[in-house]
């Protein structure tokens, strides 16, 4: 079967073919983030209309590349949910009248769970079952994964996601939006031992995160150095970086070291914008070695959003039978193990 994939969820346009007999033939990627940096965020409406109009020429062009003809697509697979619901629909609207049009099946497809499978489009997959970390500007949760759709959510953030202490933190240290691999680049240059940031939550049994309170200690550290202008001199803003970063992988790193433990799994997945960082990357693959378990994550243009994932996630459930009917309904809000079960991958 060779599905179209199409993520329109938040400030990416993303598109793909994949193929259940050959794998991944194209993807295409159109960025929207030099059109919200003026705002130092996402502003919503901007990305629903920059989807209208980047969506229907990146499906053209992905065609083009994976050097297949729309009457050669089987099926449909678009992103629902969780996301903006503007720049949803839009995905899902034009999802189903591709649909509609070839006349081939159409599934929704839960924006987390493309996260979540993104590492075994890979050559070198994981297999399950697997603990995942999943670590976005949405959300920061860890589940146990059986197999596709066998999903238990284990713990997750009560406040912000990792991802979304990321770009505030950035945007603490005047640096552009996302900024996830801008606070990573700057804390290369800096001491991540100078200052000492909280493990949130990490004193007590669980494995809920909150990072709240660290964008409260990073705006009082920044605060207590900062000159004139506001900020802290150079070096201090990179110390503070470095142990920002520091203070996040170490706490998502405790939480996976637990969830491990209590599964008795020898596998961990991390997937999300986050799993590109390298630091965090490093730190679970050390800390995990220790107990016999690897980590997988996929090549970092799978672990930001992109239509790859969403096209793998569709193949597997429209390979299983599983469709959607012609109406348009996306889910903002989408709890993951409310999914149906799939079974184990077929890569
Ligand atoms: O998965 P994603 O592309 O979009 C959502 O589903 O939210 O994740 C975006 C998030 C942003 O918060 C961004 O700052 C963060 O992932 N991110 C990073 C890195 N690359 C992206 N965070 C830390 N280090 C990175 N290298
Ligand atoms: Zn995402």
């Amino acid at each position: 079967m060779k599905i179209l994939g199409i993520e329109t969820s938040c400030d990416e346009t993303g598109v793909a073919v994949y193929d259940t007999n050959s794998g991944l033939l194209a993807h295409c990627l159109y960025s929207q983030v030099a059109l919200h940096a003026d705002y130092g965020g996402v502003v919503p409406e901007l990305a629903s209309r920059d989807h209208v109009r980047k969506l229907l020429p990146l499906v053209e062009e992905v065609l083009t590349q994976a050097k297949v003809d729309k009457s050669q697509i089987d099926g449909i697979a678009y992103t629902a949910g969780p996301g903006l619901i503007g720049a949803l629909l839009v995905g899902s609207c034009v999802g189903r009248a591709i649909a509609l049009a070839l006349d081939v099946p159409a599934i929704a497809v839960h924006h987390m769970e493309g996260h979540l499978l993104a590492p075994l489009l890979e050559k070198d997959p994981p297999s399950f079952p697997f603990v995942a970390l999943l670590v976005s500007g949405g959300h920061t949760q860890l589940v146990r994964v059986d197999a596709i759709g066998e999903y238990t959510l284990m713990g997750e953030s009560l406040d912000d996601a990792a991802g979304e202490a990321f770009d505030k933190a950035a945007k603490m240290l005047d640096l552009d939006y996302p900024g996830g691999p801008q606070i990573a680049k700057l804390a290369e240059l800096g001491d991540s031992k100078r200052f000492t940031f909280p493990r949130p939550m990490t004193d007590r049994p669980g494995l809920d995160f909150s990072f709240s309170g660290l964008k409260t200690y990073t705006l009082n550290t920044i605060q207590a150095h900062a000159r004139d202008d506001g900020l802290p001199d150079e070096q201090t803003c990179a110390d503070i970086a470095a142990a920002f970063q520091e203070a996040v992988v170490e706490t998502l790193a405790i939480k996976c070291r637990r969830a491990i433990q209590a599964t008795g799994f020898k596998t961990l997945v991390m997937a999300g914008g986050v799993a590109a960082n390298k630091r965090l990357r490093e730190k679970l693959t050390q800390e995990l070695a220790r107990f016999n378990a690897r980590v997988f994550y996929a090549r970092n243009e799978f672990c930001t959003d992109n239509g790859a994932m969403i096209a793998y996630a569709g193949a597997q459930r429209l390979q299983a039978g599983q469709t959607d009917d012609a109406s348009v309904k996306v889910k903002p809000r989408w709890p993951l193990d409310e999914l149906p079960t799939v079974g184990k991958a077929q890569q």
